[in-house]
């Protein structure tokens, strides 16, 4: 473990892009109050599964990853058992993985398509979740020594689901759902810091500008009517611009950035509260 780990949080058991596991010191003081946390870009779930609200609505636009939740909601043991027989040495190979990543494409078992969801997320490489137009996953093999198996992590994540809703829709029918006495903490696609850091494909549709302004909106909208708004974004003039109504708060991350997940570098990180209007 590095010395810079964070050892008192939970640790989602997927490995996700722009996960904010390592950020949730920064984050979970500034989250408002509530009888709901709605997140409308789940990702692995490191806020949900750090927080403690009576009630969760918790959506992401990725069909694989929400039913991955309900299985694991609805079934617990058998189904962290069942993935777990994936995990063996005879399946971490190139020919292996790129069988299994075609019956993950093409199979209609959803029991089955949510097990192989996970061996992929720990066996393909950088645990990146990336389709092609037609939806079908296209990250190659990993080339990991011995993927770790996260059933610890996952029966945690089974036992927090009982106060969840899992939901797959666009991040804006979800915000006009959040309930009164609801708070929403948005973690959208990173606004890029660049022209060239493109790597927000965690569907087969695109986030772009056009859905970041949308999203402010929606939180100046979700705010006016009583429900509160974080939302999480890289610190760029154009974050600024399109939050300026909201609280801004900036801290710095050490992040890898590069496509080899190698060069790591400080990059500023910007949290935006909407107040609810009294
Ligand atoms: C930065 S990640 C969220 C990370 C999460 N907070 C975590 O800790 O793992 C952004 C998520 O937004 C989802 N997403 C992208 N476009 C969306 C949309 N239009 N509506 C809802 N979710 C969307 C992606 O599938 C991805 O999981």
């Amino acid at each position: 473990m590095s010395r810079t780990e964070p050892t008192r949080f939970v640790r989602p058991f997927l490995k996700w892009a722009g996960n904010k596991y390592r950020v949730l010191k920064h984050i979970l003081p500034e989250l408002p109050a509530g009888e709901c946390l709605v997140e409308p870009f789940a990702g692995s779930c490191a806020v949900f599964l750090n927080t403690d609200f009576p009630r969760y609505l918790i959506n992401d636009v990725n069909p694989d990853l929400i039913q991955l939740y309900r299985q694991l909601q609805k079934e617990g043991e058998p189904f962290i058992r069942y993935a777990q027989r994936l995990f063996t040495p005879r399946n971490n190979c190139e020919e292996r993985y790129y069988q299994l990543r075609d019956r993950f494409n093409t199979t209609t078992n959803r029991r089955e398509k949510a097990a192989l969801f996970i061996y992929l997320n720990r066996h393909c490489y950088n645990g990146l979740c990336r389709y092609n137009r037609s939806h079908r996953f296209n990250v190659p093999f990993g080339r990991y020594k011995r993927p770790y198996f996260p059933g610890k992590e996952m029966r945690i994540f089974h036992a927090k689901a009982k106060r969840a809703e899992f939901v797959c829709r666009d991040f804006r029918e979800i915000m006009e759902m959040a309930p009164a006495g609801g708070i929403i903490y948005a973690d959208p696609p990173y606004i890029p810091l660049n022209e060239t850091a493109h790597f927000t494909r965690y569907s087969s549709e695109e986030f772009n500008l056009e859905g970041q302004k949308d999203l402010a909106e929606h939180a100046s909208r979700a705010a006016r009517r009583g429900v509160p708004v974080l939302i999480s974004n890289h610190d760029t003039p154009f974050a600024r611009q399109i939050y300026r109504e909201a609280e801004l708060l900036h801290f710095q991350v050490q992040r890898s950035i590069s496509c080899n997940g190698k060069r790591r570098n400080e990059v500023a990180e910007l949290l935006a509260l909407y107040r609810a209007a009294d």
